[in-house]
């Protein structure tokens, strides 16, 4: 299953710890995603080593760092050295820390599995996170993949009378179906026994607008950006043709041939590109806690 490894070794660092270093990037043979090994992440690293990360983080847009025994202090490290903190709006973070929410769920939880729509983080926002930081603390024996949809390959591939339609287009983003008092995590779900630090709120109503089909900012490469769910509407479209259109474009966005299924370990970091792909959860881990440490790196 995996790919060609390239193996990129560390030139400049003297006498210290780096010394010898090399970041080897094996590709998952997905449509996308690679696992990187060579570099320890608990340990500080140089401006190079982050140049190779980021550079195989552009290409493969989902990177998985297994056996990294990480503290938050060294998750908020490593997500300072890629662009610094995002803002993460209606989760509280974990305690004694600013930046770091908890995705978890426990054994015996009955509230419905967060993040199980396709997604890109917070697209709604005006200038949404370039990227997601994901650490691994707790991972059930079985089920709680991440999957993850190429949106380059998805766009590449499309058929030309469904680009056609969309070339141009303005989607209109929104969390209100989410976090809105009446949305999916509002104050219905505030009485489950969910685990997570959800906080609803108005803010939620706001909207905002970005291409449908826009280039990437770091790579220049087109692709296809968020989907059906914060997008609630195109911009001068009248709303049942938006919603047809939106969910033909949602079927084919999602493909079986554009997913890569991440499976978890314990000790495991993933990063990923809010810009290239789309995301989410899966459950199939009932009578297991699951609890991962995550951080957004903002915009480029
Ligand atoms: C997320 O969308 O941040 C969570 C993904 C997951 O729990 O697998």
């Amino acid at each position: 299953m995996l790919g060609a490894e390239t193996s990129v070794q560390g030139s400049q660092f003297g006498e210290d710890k780096f010394a010898g270093m090399s970041i080897n990037v094996t590709p998952s043979g997905q449509v996308c995603g690679a696992s990187v090994t060579g570099v320890d992440l608990a340990a500080p690293f140089e401006a190079d080593v982050v140049a190779e990360i980021r550079a195989a983080w552009l290409e493969h847009h989902v990177l998985a760092f297994a056996d990294q025994a990480m503290t938050d202090d060294d998750l908020e490290r490593f997500t300072l050295a890629f662009g610094g903190f995002g803002d993460d709006p209606f989760i509280a973070p974990i305690e004694g820390r600013e930046h770091v929410i908890a995705v978890e769920r426990r054994a015996d939880e009955t509230a419905p599995l967060f993040a199980e729509n396709w997604h890109s983080d917070w697209s709604f926002q005006e200038a949404p996170p370039a990227g997601t930081c994901l650490f691994g603390v707790t991972i059930p024996p079985t089920g709680g993949d991440t999957l993850y949809a190429d949106q380059h390959e998805a766009l590449d591939q499309m058929p030309a009378h469904l680009r056609s339609r969309l070339d141009g287009k303005m989607a209109i983003h929104s969390a209100r179906g989410g976090y809105a008092p009446d949305g999916t995590y509002g104050d219905d779900d505030q009485a489950t026994d969910r685990s997570m630090a959800i906080r609803p709120s108005e803010a939620a109503l706001a909207t905002q607008l970005h291409p449908i089909i826009r280039e990437h900012p770091e790579t220049g490469r087109l692709g296809l950006f968020s989907c059906v769910g914060y997008i609630i509407g195109i911009d001068g479209m009248e709303i049942d043709a938006a919603r047809d259109l939106l969910f033909e474009l949602y079927a084919w966005q999602t493909r079986e041939e554009f997913i890569y299924r991440h499976r978890w370990e314990p000790n495991m970091l993933v990063m990923w590109d809010n810009r290239s792909v789309l995301h989410r959860a899966t459950g199939g881990y009932d009578g297991h806690d699951r609890l991962l440490h995550r951080t957004t790196i903002a915009a480029a």
